[in-house]
């Protein structure tokens, strides 16, 4: 474990063996539901760049990729204003677009990518979220793909950081 996180008490969570086999299923879905669809997938930065490069190697269809880079939490787990870094590149205008998030909690984030996508006029707007908190059910917006929902506790790993530490551990850890 990273010094910094082994100061915390961490319980494993989600090993990457039970990771990688729903990754795979939630891309076989993907690849069925867009096969007749011009899709574009855009991965939010830095959260959802392992989730991404494993989902997309198992959605087989031609897509085209970008990212998004937002940021919402200052260090560690205290929650700030969202703030747009470096929005889309390609178009969007006409597209099917498909949302990869690492993970839902408030939904205060996705309710901010999404004014921001949909004000790019896509043909459809869909999310794909790895992990789901479930505090975030009450919330307004669909998640049309979730590769896990959890309980309301803070984790890192595959993606996700405490103060930018533990993104490259390949299982999701619950921080206690
Ligand atoms: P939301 O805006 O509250 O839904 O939070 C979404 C973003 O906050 C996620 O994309 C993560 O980057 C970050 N985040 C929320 N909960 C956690 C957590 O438990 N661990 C690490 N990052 C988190
Ligand atoms: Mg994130």
């Amino acid at each position: 474990m990273i010094s910094a996180v082994s100061e915390q008490e961490t319980k494993l969570l989600l090993s990457s063996d039970e990771i990688s086999k729903r990754v795979s299923q939630l891309g076989r879905e993907i690849t069925q539901d867009y096969k007749d669809k011009d899709l574009v997938i855009v991965g939010v930065l830095k959260g959802g760049f392992i989730f991404l490069a494993d989902l997309i190697r198992h959605i087989k269809l031609e897509a085209e990729i970008d990212f998004i880079r937002v940021s919402s939490y200052k260090e560690g787990m205290e929650a700030r204003d969202i703030e747009l870094i470096s929005d889309t590149a390609i178009s969007l205008k006409d597209r099917h677009v498909l949302l990869v998030e690492d993970l839902i909690d408030t939904c205060r984030t996705l309710d901010f990518i999404k004014k921001t996508i949909m004000s790019k006029n896509p043909a459809s707007f869909q999310i794909c979220a790895l992990i789901k908190k479930k505090k975030s059910r009450e919330t307004k917006i669909a998640v049309n793909y979730i590769g896990f929902e959890i309980d309301d506790k803070f984790i890192i790993g595959y993606g996700t950081d405490l103060a930018e530490k533990g993104r490259n551990l390949p299982d999701i850890y619950v921080i206690e």
